[in-house]
């Protein structure tokens, strides 16, 4: 397989945080192959990618070991890893950890690609400001690819600036909602009991810092529906089966329809935060309090965008080997 440097390269650009919106923390994610490429094609041979971190500071996160911050995984990786866990950075509990995913993701995405398999993703809403409009896989390959929002509506870009740099004005973060479709994809991927399409998508979604719920087509607004309202009817569109709506968000029994894949992401606030906070100094246990310097994403989503589709052409490349459909 020919593996398009200047895609991963673009895909490691969409993760970096957006000036004014995002940490003042600055990488280049230059992604160094040591291993895997022979003039441009994968040889088939174990592929290395190695991102290096260059812009660290390190000292900031000590008083965490002592001090957790609300929120973020200090006191469970401390009670869980004691002194072998390394809170530089928030160690492996970094959304920095997500970049290995992004390249990962954009060599899953390449191989997807010959097998007409296409992952995409917006920002569907930051705080209160919700892009309540059904997008195709277009607007996100093409507007939702070409602003720091990640937003798929060009209407909402503002309101959704305005959502994050109000939060952060006021030393606090904010929540969004990722929504991601994956086109092209044939009956028949999954395999139930335990690896259905949705348990696969769902613990990979899972993987990632921050996100908190996943819900597929029309995940938990069923719950209030009837029958009648929520099944999606069969038809024939140019002599194939296909659905006249796609609530079931492309899968039935655990194994894909045939229609689109559509999954939406729930993505906390940041945990680090600038507006005090109570915490417990868990060496005197006693109560205190803990305001956070640092540079921190005050929304994560616009971001986590990258990082969704990654994990969803990972984990859609391998159901796809599995499945017989790429060799
Ligand atoms: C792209 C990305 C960037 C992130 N940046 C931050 C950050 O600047 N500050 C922070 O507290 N958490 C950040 N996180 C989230 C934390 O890593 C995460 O909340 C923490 O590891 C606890 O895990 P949990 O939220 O899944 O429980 C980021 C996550 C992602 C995906």
């Amino acid at each position: 397989m020919v593996l398009d440097l200047n895609l991963l390269r673009e895909e490691m650009d969409l993760r970096r945080p957006a000036p004014g919106i995002g940490t003042p923390r600055q990488e280049d994610d230059e992604v160094e192959i040591l291993s895997g490429v022979k003039d441009g094609m994968a040889t088939g041979g174990a592929l290395t990618m190695f991102v290096r971190n260059r812009d660290r500071d390190s000292d900031k996160y000590k008083q965490f070991r002592d001090k957790p911050r609300p929120g973020h995984a200090d006191q469970t990786a401390v009670a869980k890893y004691g002194e072998c866990h390394d809170i530089r950075g928030g160690g492996q509990f970094s959304g920095r950890m997500t970049a290995a995913l992004v390249a990962g993701g954009s060599v899953a995405k390449q191989l997807l690609a010959e097998h007409g398999i296409v992952v995409a993703a917006y920002t569907e809403s930051i705080g209160k400001v919700v892009d309540a409009r059904r997008h195709g896989i277009q607007d996100m390959l093409s507007i939702a690819r070409s602003n720091d929002l990640r937003a798929a509506s060009e209407d909402v870009i503002e309101a959704m600036r305005e959502e994050i740099l109000g939060a952060r004005e006021e030393g606090d973060s904010i929540g969004g909602v990722v929504h991601c479709l994956i086109d092209g994809v044939p009956v028949g991927l999954g395999e139930p009991f335990f690896d259905t399409v949705e348990g696969e998508l769902a613990k990979m979604m899972f993987a990632i810092p921050a996100v908190k719920g996943i819900e597929f087509g029309a995940g938990f607004r069923a719950a209030a529906m009837r029958g009648s309202e929520h099944n999606d009817p069969f038809v024939v569109v140019q002599g194939r089966l296909r659905t006249a709506k796609n609530d079931a968000g492309g899968v039935l029994g655990g194994i894909s329809n045939g229609m689109p894949i559509e999954f939406r992401i729930a993505i906390k606030p940041t945990a680090s935060i600038a507006k005090e906070q109570r915490t417990v100094d868990l060496k005197k246990m006693e109560e205190t309090s803990l305001a956070i310097e640092g540079r921190h994403d005050p929304c994560i989503a616009p971001r986590a965008v990258a990082v969704v589709e990654a994990a969803a052409a990972l984990v859609m490349a391998d159901l796809s080997i599995r499945g017989g459909i790429i060799d």
